[in-house]
């Protein structure tokens, strides 16, 4: 089993929604944290709350789609607190739409989704997770660090209408511990390094406070638990995969019984 006390974790989305409960998980825990987010003043607020649970802190201002960012975040944490042990790239937009609409009068097509609107989705929540992990995972493997890579993926992933973006971005975050841990074992690293993603259902974080309030009410009459998922419980999850060392190459749901459209 590993420690939380005294490792390092390295967060992108730190600035708010389960990244932000993530790093406060892990300094509650004695862990010491890197979060990066696209904005300062997001950063600065978390950043405030993680030092009142007496944290030790340090935030990135980070665009993940941008190559050089991903570098220095990894750099910034082996500069200031010499390793990385947990990678969790929790940066994610949703841009939901139909990938084409028709008119209820005509039955012809009178809206597209656009490519703007596909690649900004896989932009962060596939590239820029690539970026991450790369540049985290060659810091790792060149300083000998143990740990995790924790992704995040999604019951999305099992297909949602409205989200042929975000759920294709999300379906390959479900092959990506697949594929790390199937490569690290090539290279003798997979019991040093760990790959796994979780896959929430519905969290009540902001990206689900934007959506249209009426389909997640008929959403949560199919959630058995009734309600949404709190990002604490994501966080708790988090800690568990770090620390049983038996887990690895796998996705974990967490979303309270969902059946996905089916009342069973
Ligand atoms: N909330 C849910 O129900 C839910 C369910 C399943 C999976 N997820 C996934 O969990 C992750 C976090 O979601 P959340 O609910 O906390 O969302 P959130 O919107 O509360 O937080 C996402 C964070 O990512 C940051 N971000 C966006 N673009 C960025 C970029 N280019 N570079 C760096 N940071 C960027 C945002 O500023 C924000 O702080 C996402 O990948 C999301 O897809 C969320």
């Amino acid at each position: 089993m590993l420690e939380i006390e005294g490792s390092v974790a390295v967060i992108t989305g730190g600035g708010g929604g389960i990244g932000l409960e993530i790093a406060k998980y892990w300094v509650r825990h004695g862990g010491r944290v890197v979060i990066a987010d696209i904005a300062q003043p997001l950063l600065d607020q978390a950043e405030a709350q993680l030092k009142e649970l007496g944290g030790e802190v340090a935030t990135v201002v980070c665009d993940v789609t941008k190559e050089e960012d991903n570098a220095r975040l990894a750099d910034v944490a082996i500069e200031l607190f010499g390793r990385i042990n947990l990678v969790a790239p929790f940066a994610g937009i949703i841009k939901d739409g139909l990938m084409v609409s028709t008119s209820k009068e005509t039955g012809r097509v009178n809206r597209k989704m656009s490519l703007e609107q596909f690649r900004a989705v896989i932009d962060i929540n596939l590239t820029g997770v690539f970026l991450t992990v790369r540049e985290c995972a060659e810091r790792m493997i060149n300083h000998n660090c143990k740990g995790l890579i924790c992704l995040v993926s999604s019951t999305g992933s099992l297909g949602t209408a409205g989200q042929i973006n975000y759920s294709s971005s999300k379906a390959a975050m479900s092959v990506f511990p697949k594929v790390i841990t199937a490569e690290f074992l090539r290279r003798g690293l997979s019991g040093q390094i760990r790959c796994v993603a979780v896959a929430p259902g519905y969290v009540g974080t902001a990206m689900v406070r934007r959506m249209d309030q009426r389909a997640l009410e008929k959403i949560l009459a199919d959630v058995p638990i009734g309600r949404l998922i709190d990002p604490e419980e994501v966080a708790s999850l988090v800690g568990e995969l770090y620390r049983n060392e038996a887990l690895a190459g796998d996705v974990f749901f967490i979303h309270g019984g969902l059946r996905l459209g089916s009342r069973g």
